[in-house]
């Protein structure tokens, strides 16, 4: 038996000095001191050691037990140590590692001046709504009031899908498209894409933008109008911004006006944006004709109404300068970068 806890002795020990990890460690003590461990079953032996022997290999074992076990501890606490402190060094963070930056993509700037455009409607009380790019012809044109051979509908100036069905030319399809569902009071705002036959050059392009707007209630008049334009291009220009109104046709609205505002560029006196007018063109507007009203249902005696309809693009290339109409469909990044972090 001694040999045996000699041997076990030696072995044990050149394996603790080989053994690398803690949990290698913890492995031969399971095997020297776990249930079936070596020296567990050197214990449990004992008891069939002849008597007068018995003291003194209970000795031995025990001894042998208390060296290996203090061996085992002290490596172990070791290591444990020192794989710790590998961690740790491995899960350092240095904070002075520049950062990875990442791409933040931004608006396209028509959108930015739409929602421009919407916030300070929705401030008025206007809700958004929107209607179908591909439109009947009922709506586009026949209860808008146009009648059937007005130049506009030509096929030089319309998109046909069908003889019924064009594509858009306008947002005032929205106005009969709602006022056909809803009875007043109604405050619509449509913003969206419109369609016409043109030549691309540097100020026509064949899908372009409008922002449509629509009241009708009891008692609604051209001061009604012209007060909500100015409200308008007082917060989008800026604050002196002044708007003058000069007599138009549109078979939709009678009266119909055209709508100028102060040049925000020169201030009215007079530069290149506003070809030395002092004046900028920005929408279309009018009383919503009467037999508009009739036809969707709304009686004419007893309501009134305004509608509007302006350019998003032409809006937008004011604002940033932008001089060629082309540009904004392109989708080049160098363009579209530009607008990042802009307010509009
Ligand atoms: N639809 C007109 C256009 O495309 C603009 C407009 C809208 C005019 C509403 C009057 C009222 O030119």
């Amino acid at each position: 038996m001694e040999k045996k806890i000699e041997g076990i002795v030696k072995l044990y020990i050149s394996e603790i000095d080989k053994a690398e990890t803690s949990g290698d460690l913890i492995e031969l003590k399971v095997k020297l001191f776990g249930k079936n461990g070596e020296l567990t079953s050197l214990m449990k032996q004992l008891k069939d050691v002849p008597e007068s022997q018995r003291p003194l290999m209970g000795k031995a074992v025990n001894e042998a037990r208390e060296a290996l076990e203090e061996k085992i501890t002290a490596k172990l606490k070791k290591t444990e140590d020192e794989e710790q402190h590998q961690r740790l060094m491995k899960e350092k963070i240095d904070i002075t590692i520049p950062a990875k930056t990442s791409v933040v993509g931004n608006l396209h700037p028509l959108n930015l001046t739409r929602q421009k455009i919407e916030d300070f409607f929705i401030s008025m009380g206007f809700e958004i709504c929107s209607s179908p790019e591909i439109e009947f012809v009922k709506y586009n044109f026949d209860m808008l009031n146009i009648p059937h051979d007005h130049p506009s509908r030509d096929i030089q100036d319309t998109f046909y899908i069908r003889d019924d069905i064009v594509l858009r030319t306008q947002t005032s399809a929205g106005q009969v498209r709602l006022m056909e569902k809803k009875k007043p009071p109604i405050k619509m705002l449509s913003p969206g894409r419109v369609y016409r036959p043109d030549e691309v050059d540097a100020t026509h392009t064949p899908c372009f933008h409008q922002v449509e707007g629509l009241v009708v209630d009891k008692n609604i008049t051209m001061s009604d109008l012209k007060g909500v334009l100015e409200a308008f291009a007082k917060k989008f220009f800026n604050e002196n911004t002044k708007i003058r109104f000069r007599p138009s046709y549109f078979p939709f609205t009678e009266p119909s006006v055209e709508v100028d505002a102060s040049c925000s560029g020169c201030g009215g006196r007079g530069c290149r944006i506003c070809k030395n007018t002092g004046w900028i063109e920005i929408l279309g507007a009018g009383m919503v004709n009467r037999n508009v009203l009739s036809a969707c249902g709304i009686d004419p005696d007893e309501y009134s109404g305004f509608a509007f309809g302006m350019g998003l693009d032409r809006i937008t290339s004011i604002i940033h300068g932008i001089t060629d109409a082309r540009v904004p469909f392109e989708g080049d990044i160098r363009f579209l970068k530009q607008f990042n972090n802009q307010e509009n």
